[in-house]
């Protein structure tokens, strides 16, 4: 299987990021085959509702970033959505980047694949559950299924790197892909 893991945390090398590294530590022990990539490294846009994408070849018109992660995404057999929790929902840049992949609806080239989310926040899983049903109302909609989520409590820069428990769900959870 061939991964793709969005990181939706400004913060590299932190809970987000680590989670995410111990979770394709593990799907590699299986032989799938992962790339990890920063969405604070990318420009995205905001969607600007223009309804191309819903037309001839379904694809979006803004010409940015996404246009580099869209074919990492169809190549995809399996997406890690990365983020923190910020406000009881996901960052801004991957909200932006869930926003940007309405041409997945009409173009249907998600459809099949599986998503794993992974979620540090400082609260812990009650805090997830808007997340969490957002994410599953949308995986539906796409013809995505949900294979795994990893709900972490974790606050501090890297303070998940001393944190053996969530460490080992994350790489058994690798395994289970
Ligand atoms: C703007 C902002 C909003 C946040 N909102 C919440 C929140 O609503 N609930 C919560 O439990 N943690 C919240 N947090 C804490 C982060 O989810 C937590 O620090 C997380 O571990 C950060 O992950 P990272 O190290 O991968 O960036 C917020 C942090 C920031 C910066």
């Amino acid at each position: 299987m061939n991964i793709l893991a969005l990181i939706g945390s400004p913060r590299k090398q932190s809970n987000t990021d680590i989670l995410v590294d111990k979770l394709l530590e593990g799907a590699r022990q299986n032989r799938h085959t992962g790339e990890k990539i920063y969405l604070y490294d990318y420009q995205i846009s905001g969607c600007i509702d223009c309804r191309s994408c819903k037309e001839k070849d379904y694809v979006c018109c803004l010409q940015d970033d996404m246009q580099k992660i869209y074919p990492k995404m169809q190549n995809a057999d399996l997406l890690i959505f990365g983020t923190p929790i910020y406000w009881y929902g996901p960052t801004a840049k991957m909200k932006l980047l869930i926003d940007r992949m309405r041409p997945f609806i009409a173009s249907k080239k998600l459809q099949g694949k599986k998503a794993v989310l992974v979620v540090p926040s400082e609260e812990g899983p009650t805090a997830c559950k808007a997340l969490l049903q957002m994410f599953r109302l949308s995986l539906n909609y796409l013809g995505m299924q949900l294979a795994g989520k990893l709900l972490a409590t974790a606050y501090q820069r890297a303070e998940i790197a001393n944190n053996k428990k969530e460490l080992n769900k994350a790489y058994r959870l690798g395994i289970t892909l």
